[in-house]
């Protein structure tokens, strides 16, 4: 039940058997949390806007989030059976146009129409998923790629030059792979000499522990400030580089931070594949890293924001409470009860569905009231063959009380679906 054709930024597209992106999350599309200065999301680019300030990059802050499926995925020589091209990971407008996945998205027009040595995009990025305090099927990612020619001269001076010209940090670094930074099972490319996978990569990782040290500096700034006393606050950060999979970079790794007791995961890189660089015009020459950072979880850290959720809150009490370069610590107004909805069904015949399709078709009816959706228990009988499936569902509001009437409403409409969609049978 998708309309004929879908506007989207001023242009119009014919849907089709594609088509998946319902209308709440188009609405999403033109929120722009990351350019609102006093938006937590916007507040966190700007900071790390400051910081890579005269260093060589241009930020691209409104490239639009309707892209082709071409920009997404096939120009980053993503393969034809990537589960993240799925339907069920994946918005789709129409076959070939979708709601972007990653600002790598927009690596091909930025390698292309770039005319410093490096850049930097944000941007809100869309991906189907389970939601709960920490999943949103709309977050926001950083973008930074940086690049040299091979014909300006002497390349590894000219590197060096640039590493040296990366602000020191005192940040604990484990990184295995600091030295041999390519092995078998995370190649170099064969189109550069392995001092030059050395120094670039180098380049690349000094850049991103610059930049993780500096917004997590900030957040400890504005915890002592709040009155922290908690020790990991007078601790070095602790960083660790891990190897990582990426169709367009190779070698790639993944650097995770030490917060609170815990690695979190928090930005892919590597260094960009020749073909890609190819495919946007680039020469022959040229060589360069990409990195991808999310900025939600670690704006979650860095303002105390205890639920992903509470970003795209329209409520006043938490819009207000937030301002252009400060980061203060999210003070939480009263959370309302929720209301809980068992749901169990059996499928036909060899037929499954998954979690995210669940999720869907509840948050089609419940939007944002609902808190969450859990697979609860499943089998299949033994005689008929059939998978019976039970999910919880939460549903609650950040700003009033829900009634059992409403709930029971929405709730019917959710069952409703469930049966004309995927033919299940309410237990
Ligand atoms: N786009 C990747 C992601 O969303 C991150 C990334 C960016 C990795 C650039 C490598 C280079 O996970």
């Amino acid at each position: 039940t998708y309309p004929d054709e879908i506007s989207l930024d001023g242009k119009t597209y014919k849907t089709d058997e594609w088509t998946n992106v319902p209308s709440y999350i188009l609405d999403l599309t033109q929120r722009r949390l990351h350019q609102n200065p006093d938006h937590p999301i916007g507040i966190l680019r700007d900071l790390v806007e400051q910081n890579m300030k005269g260093m060589g990059y241009t930020f691209y802050n409104d490239f639009k989030p309707g892209v082709t499926t071409y920009q997404n995925f096939d120009v980053l020589g993503f393969p034809q059976d990537h589960v993240g091209r799925s339907r069920s990971d994946t918005y789709y407008i129409n076959k070939d146009n979708l709601l972007r996945t990653h600002t790598s998205a927009h690596e091909h027009e930025c390698f292309r129409e770039c005319k410093t040595p490096g850049y930097i995009i944000s941007a809100d990025v869309y991906r189907k998923d389970e939601i709960d305090r920490t999943h949103y099927p709309a977050f926001h990612q950083m973008e930074g790629a940086r690049l040299w020619s091979k014909n300006s001269g002497n390349l590894e001076e000219i590197i060096a030059k640039d590493i040296e010209d990366i602000p020191k940090t005192n940040i604990i670094v484990e990184d295995p792979f600091r030295e041999n930074c390519f092995s078998a099972e995370n190649p170099k490319q064969d189109y550069m000499t392995d001092k030059e996978v050395q120094l670039v990569s180098t380049h690349l990782k000094k850049t991103v522990e610059y930049l993780v040290n500096q917004v997590f500096e900030a957040a400890r700034k504005s915890a002592k400030l709040a009155g922290s006393t908690e020790p990991y606050l007078n601790e070095p950060l602790k960083i660790r580089w891990v190897e990582a999979y990426f169709p367009w970079t190779a070698p790639s790794w993944e650097i995770e931070v030490w917060w609170k007791g815990e690695w979190l995961e928090c930005c892919g890189s590597g260094l960009v594949r020749q073909q890609v660089l190819l495919n946007a015009g680039l020469g022959e020459d040229k060589l360069g890293w990409a990195f991808g950072i999310g900025l939600d979880r670690i704006a979650m850290l860095l303002f105390g924001i205890p639920d992903i959720r509470l970003f795209w809150s329209l409520d006043e009490r938490f819009s207000k409470q937030f301002t252009n370069g400060h980061i203060s610590t999210f003070v939480p107004y009263s959370k309302y009860p929720g209301i809980k909805r068992d749901i169990s069904f059996w499928l036909p015949k060899g037929v499954s569905l998954h979690d995210n399709e669940v999720m869907e078709v509840v948050r089609s009816h419940a939007g944002d009231l609902t808190e969450s959706v859990v697979n609860i228990d499943e089998f299949i009988h033994p005689k008929t063959g059939k998978k019976s499936q039970t999910y919880r569902l939460n549903y609650q509001s950040m700003d009033r009380n829900l009634t059992n009437v409403h709930i029971n409403e929405l709730h019917s409409r959710v069952e409703e679906d469930l049966k004309k969609f995927f033919d299940v049978e309410i237990r």
